[in-house]
């Protein structure tokens, strides 16, 4: 095991500065901070620390996480902090996955250590950082926290810009891409069941009930305002269980904007065009809304946004027509699946969000709600939240 990694082990009690010392002196004598158990492995075995793209990244923030002592004491957690910053400073990853498939926070939390605790933060906020840092680069464009299934299917999705009903059936047969391409999910065929909103070829999940919850939450926190005038938008019917919450408020006007066609039928059929105080905003939001927009009678109380097939650009975009059309007292609040694939990226982008939306003088606040563990995925593909924890956000104005 090299010098570095047998250092991160913490052979010696208790955790002074010293530690801090000689792995600055590692780092400076051109170690990478990025250095794996597996490239260690591979230059044992072959002489070469090349490894393959799709093995593990055990790093040396790993191996620090996975033998912090369970009783550090203040003094040495702010040593460890200082040792973190110092890896983070060389240049070491935030998000790597190690050959257990943990995070680093994964293992922080196994050694005892809080979310809230600074060990844990101090890797959120490289996450923010560097996620902040790629977006600049990119010239905007947000890329990130992609797990690698998304980024094929990303890489598909471009590949597969369908401009005709045709072509977008094409690619639903030769790729998967309903999930991350709007056209093609917007021409793909959908089909509800007992329990969920699918569609019909690739059986990605639009909408489960296990959300119902969630939903009721949702309602209850846009319809916020008590008033007999309450009016409230909500982005995405699906299966129109947010909007039967929304219904139990008696609000004076409920608008609902939905794009697909199969969705709008359901609600055709269900009775929703037949709702005195609904009025049905038919196509996508960005072509609906800026049209309210521009008509500038209309202002909410209440704003709920959850789509499918749609990226944090979009969201993005929402928030320019939010600020025009919420009320100074109204109450944004969003389906909150970003980055829930794990609790590390949950986190980062839980606060990359907060801090957008400040730009926008909006101000986010979550509840942490649980969720239920046995969410029935057996009728869709693959799971969209692998989290048994939620955090539900409330967004107004400062
Ligand atoms: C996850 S479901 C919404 C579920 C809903 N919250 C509920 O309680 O049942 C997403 C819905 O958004 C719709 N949608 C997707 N993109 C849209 C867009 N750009 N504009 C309007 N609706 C969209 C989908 O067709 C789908 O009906």
């Amino acid at each position: 095991m090299s010098q570095l990694h047998h250092l991160l082990t913490f052979p010696t009690r208790p955790v002074t500065e010293d530690y801090v010392t000689k792995l600055k002196k590692l780092l400076a004598s051109g170690i990478p901070a990025t250095y794996t158990l597996e490239q260690v492995a591979a230059f044992e075995k072959n002489g070469t620390d090349e490894v393959s793209e799709s093995a593990s990244n055990t790093t040396p923030l790993h191996i620090l996480a996975r033998s912090l002592p369970l009783d550090l004491s203040e003094d040495e957690t702010s040593t460890v902090l200082t040792m973190m910053d110092t890896l983070f400073e060389y240049g070491a990853g935030w998000n790597f996955i190690d050959y257990e498939d943990k995070t680093v926070v994964d293992l922080l939390v196994e050694r005892g250590q809080k979310k809230s605790g600074v060990l844990y933060q101090r890797v959120v906020d490289a996450g923010v950082s560097a996620e902040l840092l790629l977006r600049k680069l990119n010239g905007g464009e947000i890329e990130f926290l992609e797990s690698p299934q998304e980024e094929e299917e990303a890489v598909v999705a471009d590949d597969s810009t369908a401009s005709n009903q045709q072509d977008a059936e094409d690619a639903v047969v030769a790729d998967d891409s309903t999930a991350s391409n709007q056209q093609v999910y917007l021409n793909t065929k959908l089909e509800y069941n007992d329990n969920a909103l699918v569609t019909k070829q690739n059986r990605d999940g639009v909408m489960m009930d296990w959300e119902t919850n969630i939903m009721e939450l949702a309602a209850n926190t846009i319809c916020l305002q008590n008033t007999p005038e309450l009016t409230v938008l909500n982005i995405g019917f699906g299966m129109g269980i947010i909007d039967t919450f929304i219904s139990s408020h008696s609000p004076h006007k409920h608008y609902i904007c939905e794009a697909h066609p199969d969705v709008l039928a359901k609600m055709r059929a269900d009775g929703w065009y037949d709702r005195p105080n609904v009025v049905i905003l038919e196509g996508r939001w960005q072509d609906t809304l800026n049209t309210l927009l521009d008509q500038g009678s209309i202002f909410f109380d209440g704003i709920y946004y959850d789509t499918f097939s749609e990226h944090y650009n979009d969201m993005l975009d929402l928030y320019d027509l939010v600020v025009g059309l919420l009320k100074p007292d109204g109450v944004f609040s969003f389906f909150n699946g970003l980055g829930a694939d794990r609790p590390l990226c949950y986190d980062v982008y839980n606060k990359i969000v907060a801090l957008d939306l400040q730009d926008y003088g909006l101000n986010y606040q979550y509840t942490t709600v649980s969720v239920p563990t046995d969410k029935q995925w057996h009728s869709v593909k693959r799971s969209y939240f692998n989290s048994n924890y939620y955090y539900h956000p409330s967004i107004q104005f400062r």
